[in-house]
């Protein structure tokens, strides 16, 4: 019965980490800050199913930043980087 119990307890525990780390946002330095700040208010697909230019991007972020996005100054022009270069313009 405890060993049971222990079994649950671990496969329930995998089954959480691996649905927090599991994300649709692809490898990169700013990885875990867009993974964090930009999934707090709506899903990560809200994210991932766009494609923009970094312009569109940098109006993106800091119409984020403006609604409560927790980004850095210091990363603001690496998040863009990263978001432009992930979720660039189609055909581009
Ligand atoms: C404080 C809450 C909040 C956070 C944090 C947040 N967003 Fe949003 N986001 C919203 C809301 C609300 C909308 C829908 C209304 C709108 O379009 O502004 C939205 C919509 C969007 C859209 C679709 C509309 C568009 O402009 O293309 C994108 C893309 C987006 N967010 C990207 C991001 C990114 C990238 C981050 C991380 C830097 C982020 N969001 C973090 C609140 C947030």
């Amino acid at each position: 019965m405890k060993r049971v119990l222990i079994a649950a307890m671990l496969f329930g525990g995998v089954v959480v980490s691996t649905a927090a780390s599991a994300d649709e946002f692809p490898p990169g330095e700013m990885h875990d800050v867009v993974a964090t700040a930009c999934t707090a208010c709506h899903v990560g697909a809200q994210v991932t199913a766009q494609h923009k230019t970094s312009e569109q991007w940098a109006e993106t972020v800091s119409q984020m930043i403006s609604n409560g996005a927790q980004v850095k100054d210091s990363d603001f022009d690496k998040v863009v980087a990263y978001l432009t270069q992930n979720f660039g313009p189609v055909g581009q």
